[in-house]
């Protein structure tokens, strides 16, 4: 399939590793001229560096931002303004909030962290990359959130409340944004290996008192799928979701999740 997005810019946030690299590296495979952010500029040049040694003629752009804080998304879309003309797909992404419950979680600030870097950087980014889409009359933004939307993850109480905010803001927009051929939709990745994952784990095992490899060994038993996903796997359908072959699924919060998660 042809997914028509030779040339169009792609902004993804939080790329230096993980998902927002498999993304990056997908739409890179795909034509798209693609913007990588995220906080270390090293990470991310070195992150470009691999992505442009695979792919001869990649057009690839780097930006140091913290996704978290409003006058580094603005710093940002200035830049990929001025060196492209604005974002015709948004891919919107940031590091997880800190795992534990709702008992360890006293402190007013970091409930106001993980809203700043969960729910606000998803408003933001949107406020700020619809002007060029609307001019367009086209554009794509998914937003990757969590299996947790669907599912509250134990232990991982600021990701389970503010994850939904992002969902719910994709389906409110889709209505106002679907007369001028902008589309959103959320990916809601369900144990997908990556460095957050060995993070996760690590902090679940000790917990219970195991070793890592027995806790994953067990973790990935209970996927149907019995393995973790790759980052691979969540970039393809991304990919999708924002080409122009995608003409009319918009609103929606897909888990890529290997059947992880049992509700309709
Ligand atoms: N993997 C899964 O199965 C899974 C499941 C549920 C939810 N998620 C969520 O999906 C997102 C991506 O997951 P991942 O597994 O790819 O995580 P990851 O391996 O920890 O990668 C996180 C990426 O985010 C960047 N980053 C972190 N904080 C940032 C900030 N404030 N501003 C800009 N960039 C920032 C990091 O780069 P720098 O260090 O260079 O800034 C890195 O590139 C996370 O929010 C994660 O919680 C993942």
């Amino acid at each position: 399939m042809d997914l028509g997005i030779q040339g169009k810019t792609a902004l993804v946030m939080a790329s230096s590793e993980g998902l927002g690299y498999a993304v990056a590296r997908q739409l890179v495979a795909e034509g798209a001229r693609v913007v990588m952010t995220s906080r270390s500029s090293e990470k991310i040049e070195s992150a470009a560096a691999n992505i442009r040694n695979e792919f001869s003629g990649a057009e690839i752009l780097t930006f140091a931002c913290d996704v978290s804080r409003a006058e580094s998304l603005q710093q940002l879309f200035a830049f990929v303004e001025e060196k492209t003309g604005g974002a015709d797909i948004l891919v919107q992404n940031a590091g997880g909030p800190p795992a534990g419950d709702f008992q360890s979680m006293t402190e007013d600030s970091l409930w106001e962290k993980a809203f700043e870097l969960t729910l606000m950087s998803f408003v933001r980014s949107v406020r700020l990359a619809l002007p060029h889409m609307k001019r367009k009359q086209w554009g794509r933004i998914v937003a990757i959130t969590s299996s947790s939307v669907k599912q509250p993850i134990s232990n991982l109480v600021l990701s389970n409340v503010f994850r939904t905010g992002v969902v719910s803001l994709c389906k409110t927009l889709a209505a106002d944004l679907a007369p001028e051929h902008i589309l959103i939709n959320a990916v809601g990745p369900g144990r997908i290996h990556t460095a957050r994952i060995d993070y996760l784990d690590q902090i679940a095992a000790q917990r219970l008192g195991q070793s890592m490899e027995t806790y994953q060994k067990e973790a990935q038993a209970k996927i149907p799928f019995g393995r973790y996903g790759t980052p691979e796997e969540l970039a393809a359908v991304v990919a999708f979701l924002v080409s122009n072959a995608n003409g009319y699924t918009t609103g929606q919060s897909l888990l890529i999740d290997g059947g992880l998660v049992t509700s309709l």
